[in-house]
């Protein structure tokens, strides 16, 4: 049996740096509009907190929920949709806030289907990019930081549902156990 061990990749104080910078940039582009944050749960949820803490600019936030991946850690190709918006998007500007892009299906199928609901405009922040997995291309407006083809976890990305809660970006080892 498999058994993993967390290293660190990107620390506490690192990942909240970046966060203010970016949270400045967003504040600066979306002066004098409401921005509209759409959280994807369940990894989005502790970037887009920490990221709304710093929005200068009125913001309202909505959740939604869809599945790409199992209990490994292979995207499956196909996304469901588990939990839908509570509001509908048209007419504001929206901002999709999302833990990591990696093969991009799971983020083309939600921008897609986000598009077809008449949002005045509609970017895409994430928090981590593997921009060396992309299958299929995705627009990307803002990104913290783009990393190498290694599985991560902390900051609200899981493996098996464990590790959200780590405050730091950690690279997932797996040991063969004897
Ligand atoms: P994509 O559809 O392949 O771009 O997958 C995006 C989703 O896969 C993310 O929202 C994560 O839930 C998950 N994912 C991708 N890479 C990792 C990783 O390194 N650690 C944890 N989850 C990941
Ligand atoms: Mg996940």
């Amino acid at each position: 049996m498999a058994k993993e061990i967390v290293n660190v990749m990107i620390s506490e104080e690192e990942v909240e740096k970046k966060i203010c910078e970016v949270a400045k940039l967003i504040s600066e582009e979306y002066k004098g509009k409401t921005l509209h944050l759409i959280c994807v749960l369940k990894g989005g949820v502790f970037f887009m907190c920490e990221l709304a803490k710093r929005l200068t600019i009125p913001v309202t936030m909505d959740f939604m929920a869809v599945s790409s991946y199992g209990a490994g850690t292979q995207s499956s190709g196909t996304v469901k949709m588990i939990k839908d918006l509570d509001e509908s998007i048209e007419g504001r500007d929206v901002l999709v806030v999302e833990d990591i892009i990696d093969s991009g299906r799971t983020l083309n199928n939600l921008l897609e289907l986000l598009k077809t609901r008449g949002p005045k405009s509609l970017k895409l922040c994430t928090f981590l990019d593997k921009p060396d997995r992309r299958v299929i291309d995705v627009p990307v407006d803002y990104t913290c930081f783009k990393i190498p083809d290694v599985f991560v976890v902390g900051y609200g990305l899981d493996y098996d549902q464990k590790y959200r809660n780590l405050p730091y970006v950690g690279e997932v080892v797996f040991k063969e156990e004897s």
